[in-house]
């Protein structure tokens, strides 16, 4: 058996929380959350054996765990495993951040599109700046994406399979502000929401 193969749940969390115990530095700490990530997505049936030891398996999102010693920039980081519908052409998700959080994404079946934004300031100060996309990642399965605190991004679901996938945020989100950005006009409105889908 390789040693993929025997990497549990429990250990990828408790690697989790040496990464927050042996670094303030949330830049590392998401970095290194994804490799470990990475490797949890590589053990067959993750996170689906874990969602159906809950009694779960219908599209929703299911807490996989929620730590009350460590997280950025304070304790309190959380996993969430979901199950997703294909999404319909016409749901387009806003760009969002998530605060002084950062968040790592996990693809265990389907896929998303990640699209990262940044602010674009003119000089001239009676313009206001615009969020421009400058980059796209195919999220396949066994794939991490990270977006670090105050990074803006978008997913877009595929449309044509169910999308399972894990979200691990440095905070718990239900508890912090954080900001949806309207993609035409770049109005910023702030929100709180603890297991949105991809958000
Ligand atoms: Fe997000």
């Amino acid at each position: 058996m390789t040693q993929t193969a025997t990497y549990t749940e429990q250990q990828f969390i408790q690697d989790v929380k040496e990464v927050f115990a042996s670094t303030p530095d949330a830049h590392s700490q998401a970095h290194r959350i994804a490799q470990h990530m990475q490797r949890m997505l590589a053990v067959p049936d993750w996170p689906e054996s874990s969602i159906r030891a809950q009694g779960g398996g219908e599209p929703g999102s299911y807490i996989l765990h929620k730590d009350k010693e460590q997280g950025h920039p304070a304790p309190g980081f959380v996993l969430l495993a979901y199950i997703n519908e294909p999404r319909k052409p016409t749901d387009i998700q806003a760009p969002h951040d998530h605060g002084a959080a950062f968040v790592v994404y996990g693809i265990a079946s389907g896929g998303t599109i990640q699209t990262r934004y940044r602010w674009e300031y003119s000089e001239n100060l009676e313009e206001q700046p615009s969020l421009k996309a400058w980059q796209e990642i195919d999220q396949a399965p066994g794939m991490a994406a990270y977006f670090l605190p105050g990074e803006i991004h978008n997913t877009q679901r595929r449309t044509d399979q169910p999308t399972v996938y894990v979200r691990l945020t440095s905070q718990d989100l239900g508890e912090i502000w954080r900001h949806r950005y309207d993609p035409r006009t770049f109005s910023a409105h702030g929100f709180k929401s603890p297991d949105g889908p991809q958000q």
